[in-house]
């Protein structure tokens, strides 16, 4: 039978067993064989995710770049994806940008971003000839000219600007207003003054700009207006300084779907705003359309990852509530903890069985606030059940972390009822290979 929760990737389903099915794998059958906690994507719907985005866009342009952002989540298997889809990518420091070229993704395809890259990691990124560096400070221009010379190249940059807009989302993942330590202020003429030195810069071509407003925006409003203010700041650059700023990038932060009732704006809107604004506000100051780029993360993977947990104890406290402790917690999933982020579960031995009850899912971490799911609506849940949160494909593993000794899960791509392991799960052993002992 077809599941009809639609944080779920949309292969799900339950089998005749009544367990929960996705991509043709039985989720108790994939917990059995690899252990949990344990996260599960479908390959094929983050590949959809990508084509949609492709096909959004080349539907309105064909001078565009959809530059996957990698802190969402990422590993070799995930790049060697984005490659094969013609994805370009968004690397956020040294490390995203190893794992890129360990993977062997096109340096010319990515765009390294950063506010406190260190001088080994814009090197790293020079001497790979990454297609774009967006930087994000006069201190980083300076930084990336002085690399640039040593290293003889003249590498193309663009500089992260704040547009000082208010995107509708939570405090911690706004990035675009003009409080922000991501960028550079327009308002105040820092950005000018940027765009000034980087056009100074003998190894550097500066060929355009960044701005990325927030994460998990549902009302897409303020891209427009964020467009706007970018098409003014361009053509006041372009009058005084002569800069032409060839290539445009809008960011990420199309919102995924966390529970049933979420409704985000979808990629095909979002196309129509980045895509349609670019065009009217160009129009509007009478300068030639740029190359267009964005850079989703969360809008690709979210809801095309969840999360397996086995139920270990079950403890009620009468007339309260009752606490299902589970096998992970914030070591696998930061988000609840940090964002008050709200996940729904549901037992994926037992998917057919009715609701019995609201129960608070807690994490097996020293701490009070590890609950992953406050009121989960789930039938009687006894030691031993599978229990599943969808959507946790975005900012689960990538800010996962080993407190309390917490190995961190495997990672399965799953597609026509076959299973792959993209990461194996941290052993034991793992916790203690960088440990020196005392003599
Ligand atoms: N580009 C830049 C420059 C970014 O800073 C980000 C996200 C993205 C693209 C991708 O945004 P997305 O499409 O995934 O919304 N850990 C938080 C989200 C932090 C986002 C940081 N930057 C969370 O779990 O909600």
């Amino acid at each position: 039978m077809k599941i009809t929760i639609p944080p779920l990737p949309s292969s799900s389903r339950t089998n005749d067993e009544g367990h929960l099915e996705v991509a043709g794998c039985d989720v108790v059958a994939l917990a059995s064989e690899f252990g949990t906690p344990l996260i599960i994507y479908d390959e094929e719907q983050i590949r959809e995710h990508c084509r949609t985005y492709l096909q959004s866009f080349r539907a309105r342009t064909d001078d565009f770049e959809i530059a996957y952002a990698s802190k969402a989540f990422t590993c070799l298997a995930m790049c060697q994806l984005l490659a094969e889809e013609d994805m370009s990518l968004d690397v956020a420091s040294g490390g995203e940008l190893y794992t890129a070229l360990k993977a062997w993704f096109p340096p010319e395809k990515i765009y390294m971003h950063g506010n406190a890259n260190n001088t080994e990691e814009l090197a790293r990124g020079i001497r790979s000839e990454v297609g774009h560096i967006v930087a994000d400070s006069m201190d980083e221009i300076l930084a990336l000219n002085r690399i640039a010379v040593k290293n003889s190249r003249r590498q193309p940059v663009m500089i992260r600007v704040t547009p000082g807009v208010e995107a509708h989302t939570h405090d911690f993942i706004k990035t675009g207003k003009q409080d922000s330590k991501f960028g550079i202020g327009i308002a105040d003429d820092r950005a000018f003054s940027a765009v000034a030195l980087a056009m100074e810069q003998e190894n550097l071509e500066l060929v355009g700009l960044h701005m990325h407003i927030g994460s998990q925006i549902f009302d897409l409003e303020p891209y427009s207006q964020a467009l706007a203010v970018m098409a003014d700041f361009m053509a006041r650059c372009q009058q005084e300084l002569g800069f032409d700023c060839r290539v445009l990038d809008a960011g990420g932060g199309l919102g995924a779907s966390y529970l049933s009732g979420d409704q985000p704006a979808g990629i095909d809107s979002f196309a129509e705003v980045v895509v349609g604004g670019t065009r009217r506000e160009m129009e509007r100051v009478g300068l030639p359309v740029p190359h267009i780029v964005v850079e989703p993360g969360r809008s690709i993977v979210a809801n095309a990852g969840l999360t397996v947990y086995t139920v270990e104890t079950v403890k009620e406290i009468p007339g309260i509530r009752t606490y299902v402790a589970v096998s992970g917690g914030m070591s696998d999933n930061m988000r609840p903890m940090l964002y008050g982020a709200r996940y729904e579960a549901l037992l994926a031995n037992r998917a057919t069985e009715q609701d019995a009850g609201t129960y608070t899912i807690a994490g097996k971490h020293c701490e009070s606030g590890d609950i992953l799911v406050k009121e989960a609506q789930l039938p009687e849940p006894q030691p031993g059940d599978l229990l599943v949160t969808p959507a946790t494909g975005a900012y689960g593993y990538s800010m996962s972390s080993n407190y309390n000794g917490q190995p961190r899960p495997a990672v399965l791509f799953v597609k026509k009822g076959a299973a792959r392991v993209i990461i194996r799960r941290e052993s034991y052993e793992d916790l203690v290979h960088l440990h020196e002992r005392l003599e």
